[in-house]
């Protein structure tokens, strides 16, 4: 079900799905996760939704995970289905197709759900970031194995590795996104293509998208929580909880004294 930070509306077909904290800069909370995944469901089985529109607020997509929850996290086995592996889930294995519009930071999964939707489209002033190895842990949503094999090893490693922002032009150039508009522009151009996504045959296009996401089938079941596990475990140790605690004390992480 939605939640205040997570709204809802059926527009022609079409399920717009909004991140909607922007005092947070819609940071994703467990609470959020889980209405998500809930709302993907429902999605996935209601015949009156066509297409799936995911998009933020005005001037931002997504900060990542909430980084005060990413404190609260316990350490987790590779079959414990929490609220955000239920989320990642379920957004990957959707039949329906799903759009996105972004603008503002994507910051972690919010750079990281991209692997996972079927048309993205990016304002000009969006900032993409991967910025976990910066906070201490690994990169998550299936990236490490799609990003080396969609932008090649030696990107992905300087995307990951030194976690700095890149454009919407990059991500363009990374084959992350279909297109860069204007920012105003975004979202209407997002919908129109959802829109015509619901006026397509609904048979031929979940068969298509199945066929399209056949050869990663059981892949992403198998990486996601296998990435989880090194994550959650590494919200645990010391250097998370030195750049966490640096996030939260708005100060610069000091890794120095680690080995
Ligand atoms: N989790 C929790 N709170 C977050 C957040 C996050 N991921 N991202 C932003 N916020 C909060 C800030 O703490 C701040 O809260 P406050 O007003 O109570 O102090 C508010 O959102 C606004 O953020 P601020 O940093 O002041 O805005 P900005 O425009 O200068 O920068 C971002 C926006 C998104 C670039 C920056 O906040 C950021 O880098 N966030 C962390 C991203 C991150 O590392 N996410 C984890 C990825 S794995």
């Amino acid at each position: 079900m939605s939640t205040e930070h997570v709204t809802t509306e059926l527009r022609d077909r079409v399920l717009i799905l909004r991140l909607n904290r922007p005092d947070k800069k819609n940071a994703l909370t467990q609470a959020m996760y889980t209405a998500l995944a809930d709302e993907l469901k429902q999605a996935n089985e209601n015949p009156t939704v066509r297409c799936i529109l995911l998009t933020g607020t005005d001037d931002c997509f997504c900060s990542g995970n909430d980084i005060a929850d990413f404190l609260q996290m316990k350490t987790i086995t590779p079959s414990d289905d929490v609220p955000v592996l239920r989320f990642m889930k379920t957004l990957a294995h959707v039949a329906k197709p799903v759009v996105a519009a972004i603008n503002g930071p994507a910051i972690g999964v919010g750079t990281t759900i991209l692997l996972h939707v079927d048309l993205a489209y990016a304002g000009e002033k969006t900032r993409f970031q991967l910025p976990f190895v910066n906070i201490g842990i690994c990169p998550e949503y299936a990236s490490t194995y799609f990003l080396p094999r969609m932008i090649g090893h030696v990107k992905a490693a300087e995307l990951t590795m030194l976690g700095e922002p890149f454009t919407a032009a990059e991500a363009l150039d990374y084959r992350l996104i279909n297109a860069v508009l204007p920012d105003a522009e975004v979202f209407e151009h997002a919908l129109a293509k959802a829109q015509r996504l619901a006026q397509q045959p609904p048979a031929a296009l979940r068969t298509t998208k199945a066929l399209l996401k056949r050869w990663r089938g059981d892949l992403v079941d198998e990486i996601i929580p296998a990435e989880a596990v090194h994550f959650m475990s590494m919200l645990q140790d010391a250097e998370a909880k030195e750049a966490l605690g640096a996030f939260l004390q708005k100060r610069k992480p000091d890794f120095s004294s680690f080995d």
